[in-house]
Parts: C-alpha cells; sequence; structure tokens
C-alpha cells in the first residue's frame, strides 16, 4: 500500500522560478542541488525557467558555472551526463537586481514573458525570498507594482526563517506579505518539516496498531527531543548573536517537531486538516507565567571553551561578529507542558545546542515502566520501553523493550529491534529541500507553516524571551565539546528521568536486532 498525501500524484506543473539571493549559501548548498535532484528523477517538467536574482552582477554563463560547482560539491546526484547537464543549466538565466528598485522589477516582468514564450510556461509564478526578513515587505511590494503578479497563472511565494523576531515583528511583516500575497500563496518553510523522518512521524503513529492506543498520558512518561550539534556559529556570528537558539531552533524546528509528535490524527490527509491539528497543539503549550517559572523549566547556555576529538575551539564570546559580554545562548532545555486531554502531565523535554558532542536530532518517546509484578518482584531497575526517532543524520527508528538473557534464570536485559532507513543501500532519501520547492511547485503547503501556527509559536517564546531579558544572571556556562550546563540533567533528574543518551551512545549495553547488520 502507498502512503499518499492528496496533492502526491499532482506533477509540477510548468513555472518561473524566482531565486532571490541567488548568490548566497542558501542557494549553492540546498537549493541549486534540490533543482537539479528534482530534475534529474523527472519532477520538474521541461517548462520551467529559473531566474538567479541578486544584487551583484554576473553573467548567464557565470552564474551557470556556480551552479555547476554547487551540484558537484552538494549534490547527491553527479552532473555527469553532459547532454542532461546542458538541458538542465539552460532554463538558468541571472539577473542582477535592486531590490528597492521597482523599474528592475519591470525589467524581470518583461523577461519573465520572454521566458513563459521560450519554455512554455503558462504564467505560473514561484518567488523564493532566501533574504532577511526585512527585505520581505519591500521585495512583496515591488512584485506588485513591477507587474510580475498580473500573468495568468498562479503565485507563490516561498520564506525563508526566521519569519521575525518576535510575535509584533512577524506580524508586521505578515501584514505586509498579505498586502499582496494571499495566506495560500504563501509557503513559510521550516526544513525540519521536509525531513523524511519527520514526516514519517505520522505514519509511525497512525498506521501502527500497537502505537496509537498507547500514545497518551496512560501510557508515555515522557517525551524528549534532541537536537545536538558539533557546529559552533562559523561565520554566523552577526546573525546568531541577535538570535540564540531559542528563536534560531526553538520557535521553529523544535516546536514543529513536537506539534508532529502530539497532534490528533487529522480527519483526513489534507494539508489544511493537518496544519489544523498541529496548532491546536501550539495553542494548548502551557505557557510559563512568571520568570521564576521559566528560571524553574528553562535551562539556557553559552559554549565557553572547549575542545572536541582533542581539537581546542574557542568559546563563543570569542567568535566573529559576536559581542565579549554577549548574553546569546547557543543552548537552551526546556520542560514543556501540553496541557490538553491527551497529554495532560507528561513532560515533553525539548533541548538544542551549538558545541555539543555529537550531530543528532532524535525524538524518544519513554513508555510508564511496568508495574512490579511478581516476574519481576526482585528486580526494580527494569528499563523503560522507549520508541527512538532517528531523524538525523542517522535516520530510522528502533525500539527498546525487556527480554530474558539467554541461559540464565530471571534475568532480563534490553534488546533494541531497528529499523535503520539511512543505512539501506539504494535508499538515497530526498534531501529536505527537494521536497519542500518539490511541494510548492506542486501547490501542496501541508509541511510549510501556517500563519497561526507561526504565531503561536512566536507567543510562547517571547514569554521566555522576556523572562530572560529580566534575568540575565541566569545564563549558564558550558565547555564547547560537552552537553551543556549539568542544570538541564537536574531538570529531568528531579522529575525521576534522565536524557536518554542519542546517537547509539550506548549500544554497547543493549543486545540489537538490527537490519543494519549490528
Ligand atoms: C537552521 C539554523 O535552521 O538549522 C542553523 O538556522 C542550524 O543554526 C540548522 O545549524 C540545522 O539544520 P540541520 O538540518 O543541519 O539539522
Amino acid at each position: 500500500m502507498t502512503y499518499t498525501n492528496t496533492l502526491e500524484s499532482v506533477s509540477a506543473e510548468g513555472s518561473v522560478y524566482y531565486l532571490f539571493g541567488a548568490t548566497g549559501d542558501l542557494a549553492r548548498r540546498k537549493l541549486f542541488p534540490a533543482l537539479f535532484s528534482l530534475y534529474k528523477e523527472g519532477k520538474l517538467s521541461e517548462n520551467f525557467a529559473v531566474v538567479g536574482l541578486a544584487r551583484r552582477p554576473r553573467t548567464n554563463e557565470q552564474f551557470r558555472a556556480d551552479l555547476y560547482e554547487s551540484i558537484v560539491e552538494f549534490c547527491r546526484y553527479k552532473a555527469d551526463d553532459a547532454e542532461l547537464w546542458n538541458r538542465f543549466a539552460e532554463h538558468f538565466v541571472y539577473m542582477s537586481l535592486d531590490i528597492n528598485d521597482v523599474e528592475g522589477f519591470k525589467e524581470l516582468s518583461k523577461l519573465s514573458e520572454q521566458l513563459d514564450a521560450k519554455f512554455d510556461i503558462p504564467g505560473n509564478r514561484l518567488f523564493y525570498l532566501a533574504l532577511a526578513p526585512s527585505l520581505f515587505g519591500p521585495v512583496s511590494f515591488n512584485l506588485r507594482d513591477g507587474g510580475l503578479l498580473e500573468s495568468k497563472g498562479w503565485h507563490r511565494v516561498v520564506i525563508e526563517k526566521p519569519f521575525g523576531y518576535d510575535l509584533p515583528s512577524a506580524q508586521k511583516l505578515n501584514e505586509q506579505i498579505n498586502q499582496v500575497f494571499k495566506e495560500e500563496e504563501i509557503y513559510r518553510i521550516d526544513h525540519y518539516l521536509g525531513k523524511e523522518m519527520v514526516q514519517n512521524i505520522q505514519v509511525i503513529r497512525f498506521a501502527n496498531a500497537f502505537f496509537e492506543p498507547l500514545w497518551n498520558n496512560n501510557h508515555i512518561a515522557n517525551v524528549q527531543i534532541t537536537l545536538s550539534e558539533t557546529v559552533g556559529v562559523e561565520d554566523r556570528g552577526g546573525y546568531y548573536d541577535k538570535s540564540g537558539a531559542l528563536r534560531d531552533m526553538g520557535q521553529n524546528h523544535m516546536l514543529q517537531m513536537l506539534t508532529m509528535i502530539a497532534m490528533e490524527p487529522p480527519s483526513r490527509l489534507h494539508g489544511e486538516d493537518i496544519r489544523d491539528e498541529k496548532v491546536k497543539v501550539l495553542r494548548s503549550l502551557r505557557n510559563y507565567k512568571s520568570s521564576d517559572e521559566v528560571r524553574e523549566n528553562v535551562v539556557r547556555g553559552q559554549y565557553s571553551e572547549g575542545s572536541h576529538h582533542g581539537k581546542d575551539l574557542p568559546g563563543y564570546r570569542q567568535e566573529d561578529s559576536v559581542g565579549e559580554d554577549s548574553t546569546t545562548e547557543t543552548y537552551f532545555a526546556a520542560k514543556v507542558f501540553v496541557d490538553n486531554f491527551r497529554w495532560a502531565g507528561v513532560p515533553f523535554y525539548i533541548r538544542t545546542g551549538k558545541r555539543l558532542p555529537v550531530k543528532t536530532t532524535e525524538i524518544v518517546i519513554e513508555f510508564k515502566s511496568m508495574p512490579q509484578n511478581v516476574l519481576f518482584a526482585q528486580r526494580h531497575d527494569l528499563a523503560p520501553n522507549l520508541l527512538v526517532i532517528r531523524v538525523n543524520p542517522l535516520e530510522g527508528i528502533y525500539i527498546k523493550v525487556n527480554a530474558k538473557t539467554p541461559g540464565e534464570n530471571n534475568s532480563v536485559q534490553p534488546v533494541a529491534m531497528e529499523f535503520c532507513q539511512s543505512c539501506q543501500v539504494g535508499l538515497n532519501t530526498p534531501e529536505a529541500y527537494e521536497r519542500l520547492i518539490h511541494d510548492a511547485v506542486r501547490g501542496d503547503s501541508t509541511y510549510f507553516t501556517r500563519w497561526d501556527e507561526v504565531s503561536q509559536a512566536w507567543a510562547f517564546v517571547d514569554r521566555i524571551a522576556q523572562a530572560w531579558r529580566e534575568d540575565k544572571g541566569d545564563l549558564k556556562q558550558y565547555p564547547a565539546g560537552s552537553w551543556g550546563p549539568d542544570a538541564a540533567n537536574q531538570m529531568l533528574g528531579e522529575d525521576g528521568f534522565h536524557w536518554w543518551p542519542v546517537n547509539g551512545q550506548e549500544e554497547d549495553k543493549v543486545i540489537w536486532v538490527s537490519n543494519s547488520g549490528k
């Protein structure tokens, strides 16, 4: 049986794609490779054109050379078929554009008509804004005033995160964009929603008789979501120092994964029905009422000097474009409650940070312990059952159960049964951006964030940020290469839990039954 959403069968219609920020890092690392993979897999029709837009001058040839380099370096497919490559590259043109100058947009409009004629495109327009949020409004106005929305096909705008800095700025941004585009034309990207295993959460939950009946506060003790990174802020200090982990990862990726775990089954596998259920979760998040509550439930940290695999690493305050006395958090861990019927009383622990020991995203569902029945009367240390969803870089799931140790009476030991998706030879998982671009082109906004989701998430995060502004002393340092402030361990310890090791760190303590050949 195939699992399809309602638009699965709709193929990409011909369209002009406008890439604002075409000389930037995102285009090079993610967007160009995604377009090539889609093309190679036949998911883009031949009726398309891509216009690269940025301020710096570039010829079409130079632009195509950049494109080629990016694909060689970052794409999961090789560009080794010269005929295919030339056919693909022919669809790309470049135009230097000052985004504050409407005259340039009028030129762009004329160019678009030529591209429509050349590639037999029915006037469809997809604008991809890989730009700073402050430019979303001005670009939208100039798209309208430059005549780009007058073509007879559909018009869609894809917007990169961050969508604002807090609720008021996001509202302002949204109001500006809404003057030009309708909500159903706006595709707000959260690339975590394009990840295979995040989308798989729905299938694991709703297609398995032994998960869904247990998916509630009667059987689940807690949920842990870890998104750890080994990198520091790299060359993004200027952006990151104003943002911090809470805004960079919490408001979007972390809360989105939480909603996928906590949402009710939608009535249909239809984008709006799924998003309706997700927003209900965000509305049910318990808001911290005071700074004291924030301090009790949220730990924030910043990395100091440390080391990783023998390599010395600088502290956050020594990074480029970061203030010497910066109080920006590079780590946070929070205890979150979803106050609804299903989840009342179940803590969701979420944590994310830079310069942690491993790069991984994992979701652990810890089930409540068995009552100590007669068989286990002597054992008080039975490990709870776990369902672990591995999002990144390993992809797959495993469940941890207890089984008898062969040959020994009454001896119990944990066994993990694993499905490792990323270990499967030939299962070349599409990148998140491939899925999302393909969805946007087909008009499927299921895995994009709707305004009510974005605003609810900001409202939740703003309360924490507000408390932190009032309570600067609360920032804890952690050495680069460590698992963050100890306070995050204490937070779970006080509830009788602990963070489960992620990324296979305790695999030797468990017997594995795995398709990866462990
Ligand atoms: C981005 C953040 O949204 O996600 C980055 O801005 C972060 O700070 C990145 O490094 C992580 O994404 P992934 O897919 O590599 O886990």
